[in-house]
């Protein structure tokens, strides 16, 4: 049985929670948040202590494994702290907004690297490891081309939006990660995009990217990304060979097909967010961190795939910025 502590209880924190509590090997023993109340009302959810100060985690020798699920400009100094209290970690996406800090944070942490994972959940959906075997059984043959789709319903808080580093870093971090566990080493990247929403180009980001990664094979992975969708919660993956393609679709409320004179449809729209569309995927992902982490093996993705989707992501940036192709080194 492993015991866990949460580590900010705000959105992707409850994900956590409540998938932490429904796991057989794993025990909730607290969750901490700063803002009053925040991490208590969660806790008693789900009959675990709580607290608003950090530290309550690192000097509790009883803990053995952090979910950090703070802003992103904290998860840095929460591994270096938990590490050093000698807690296995895993953490949100991204690591941070900046390689360089990366970098501190892995000097900081080696040795027990091994120790750390990131939360990339989208390796760990069924449908992704499904293609992903058939993939490299053959199915397809060489791969040539990814597509990725991935539109969010509706853009997050304006509060969220401001410290979240981006388009890039924030939301097709996950889709740079995809197109490395698919393609491998990524070696160029060209993006471009747009803000269509007042909000979003009020605090200099944008809403709307096309971005096309370049492998050393020549493939290339081309993701589209959105961060509002009339639909809901679009995700969708296609991989395409000589000898054909295969392809995640989205998931529905309801699966049921209707047929007649006037075409073919079904009915369900697609799941609302990501709690729900990645539901298996978050549990997936917490059950390959804790038999990682009993049986002393390296979980994955791994620190380094979170600083190489990091590089990609400020490739992507320079690339919008300059109108250019920029190398990933
Ligand atoms: N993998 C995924 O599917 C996924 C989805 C959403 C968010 N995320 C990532 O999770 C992180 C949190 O995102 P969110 O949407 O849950 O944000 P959020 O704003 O909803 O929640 C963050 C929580 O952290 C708390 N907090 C603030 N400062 C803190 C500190 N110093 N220590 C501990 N807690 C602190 C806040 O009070 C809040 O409750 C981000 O890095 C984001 O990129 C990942």
């Amino acid at each position: 049985m492993l015991r866990l502590a949460i580590i900010g209880a705000g959105r992707i924190g409850q994900v956590h929670a409540r998938t932490i509590y429904a796991h057989p090997g794993a025990e909730l023993v607290t969750i901490v948040d700063p803002v009053p109340g925040a991490a208590a009302a969660l806790a008693a959810t789900f009959g675990a202590k709580s607290s608003e100060k950090v530290e309550d985690v690192y000097e509790d020798p009883t803990i053995d494994a952090v979910v950090i699920c703070s802003p992103t400009s904290c998860h840095v100094d929460q591994i270096i702290a938990s590490v050093a209290a000698g807690k296995a970690v895993l953490t949100e996406k991204p690591i941070d907004l900046s390689v360089a800090r990366v970098d501190e944070c892995l000097a900081a942490i080696r040795g027990q690297e091994h120790r750390v994972m990131v939360g990339f959940n989208r390796r760990f959906d069924p449908g992704v490891v499904e293609l992903k075997g058939r993939l490299d059984a053959g199915e397809v043959g060489e791969l040539r081309q990814v597509t990725i789709i991935s539109r969010d319903p509706a853009a997050a808080p304006a509060q969220y939006m401001v410290n979240s580093g981006g388009i890039f870093k924030d939301m097709t971090i996950h889709d740079f990660d995809m197109a490395r566990f698919l393609l491998g080493d990524i070696a160029e990247v060209s993006a471009s995009g747009h803000a269509f929403i007042d909000d979003i180009r009020g605090i200099g980001d944008i809403d709307t990217c096309a971005v096309t990664l370049t492998a050393p094979s020549g493939a290339t992975a081309t993701i589209l990304n959105s961060r509002v969708c009339a639909a809901g919660y679009d995700q969708r993956i296609e991989v395409f060979g000589p000898k054909g393609a295969l392809e995640t679709t989205n998931l529905r409320t309801t699966g049921v097909r209707s047929s007649s004179g006037s075409g073919t449809e079904v009915a369900g729209p697609y799941l609302p967010f990501f709690l729900e569309r990645y539901a298996a995927a978050y549990t997936a992902e917490l059950d390959h961190f804790i038999t990682s982490i009993e049986a002393g093996t390296a979980p994955s993705p791994s620190v380094l795939d979170g600083r190489a989707a990091l590089v990609i992501a400020e490739a992507a940036g320079t690339s919008l910025a300059g109108h250019a192709m920029v190398a990933v080194v």
